[in-house]
């Protein structure tokens, strides 16, 4: 798989999984425009890997318009995009959940991610070419506690089926990757702050364990590259089997290994 030649926009690409895609796909060869609200960490990342720094804020059409602008002036025809700028929401009870907080993950989760592919999706279908790969989770396929930030992902996947529709015969592929609980810096803060319970998180999967943003990136890539040139529409899970663990807690839980490590 290779991404030479290509110019890539990564947003959220300051940290976590955002930032695992864009130095996958810089070590693939392609130019990146690393963009994040945090220009800081957008700068860091972008000075490691030979890229451009860009800042928007995903939930502001203005913003996130005049980015895209900005990056192709910049770089060129962005061919491929990365969508995984989002944030992420307490797991409160609705009755505790502020209408303000709700609010603000649906403008970032859902709204960012739907005024990002419209502006750079919007430009790749004139050309005739691109690829979008939207950063869900299996959240927004599963039930959780999650009030805001489910029904915003759940969204994430709507639309994307949508615009892979809406684009496919102007030659631009809409896909989704849903991770599970990956190991970014925020979640690893909240291992190591003991507010989550890594064993808990690991129990909830086929494979027992959480997954890396490098993981993640690998599937993104995958559908983000030629290698997936007939494959759009499709949400790929990426959870070591979190979502297919579903009802086994109703019968005592996942079986252990049985080979003796
Ligand atoms: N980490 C997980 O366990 C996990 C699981 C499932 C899905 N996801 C999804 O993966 C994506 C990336 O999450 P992450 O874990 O890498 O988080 P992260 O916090 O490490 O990275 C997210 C980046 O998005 C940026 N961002 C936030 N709001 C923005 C805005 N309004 N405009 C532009 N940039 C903004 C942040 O500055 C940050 O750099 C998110 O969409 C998240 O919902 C994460």
């Amino acid at each position: 798989m290779s991404f030479g030649g290509v110019i890539a926009a990564v947003t959220g690409g300051g940290s976590g999984i955002g930032e695992a895609c864009a130095r996958a796909l810089a070590a693939k060869g392609a130019r990146i425009a690393v963009i994040d609200l945090n220009l800081a960490d957008a700068e860091r990342v972008a000075a490691d890997i030979g890229g451009l720094a860009f800042t928007a804020d995903i939930s502001d059409a203005e913003s996130i318009e005049a980015c895209a602008e900005a990056v192709e002036a910049a770089l060129g025809p962005v061919a491929v995009l990365i969508a995984s700028a989002g944030i992420a929401q307490p797991a409160l009870p609705p009755e505790m959940l502020k209408q303000r907080t709700w609010d603000k993950i649906i403008a970032v989760d859902l709204r960012g991610a739907w005024l990002t592919c419209v502006a750079f999706g919007g430009r790749m279908a004139r050309r005739g070419k691109g690829s979008i790969v939207n950063i869900g989770s299996v959240a927004g396929s599963a039930g959780t506690p999650l009030h805001a930030y489910g029904p915003a992902k759940a969204g994430v996947l709507a639309m994307t089926t949508n615009l892979a529709v809406e684009w496919g015969r102007s030659g631009v592929r809409v896909n989704a990757v849903s991770p599970s609980h990956t190991l970014t810096p925020f979640v690893k803060d909240a291992i190591e702050s003991g507010r989550r319970d890594l064993a808990e998180l690991a129990d909830n999967t086929a494979l027992g364990r959480v997954i890396t943003p490098e993981e993640v990136a690998n599937a993104a890539l995958f559908l983000a590259s030629d290698d997936a040139s007939a494959i759009t529409g499709v949400n790929l899970p990426v959870d070591a089997g979190w979502l297919s663990v579903g009802g086994w807690h109703s019968y005592g839980g996942v079986r252990p290994a049985r080979t003796v490590p």
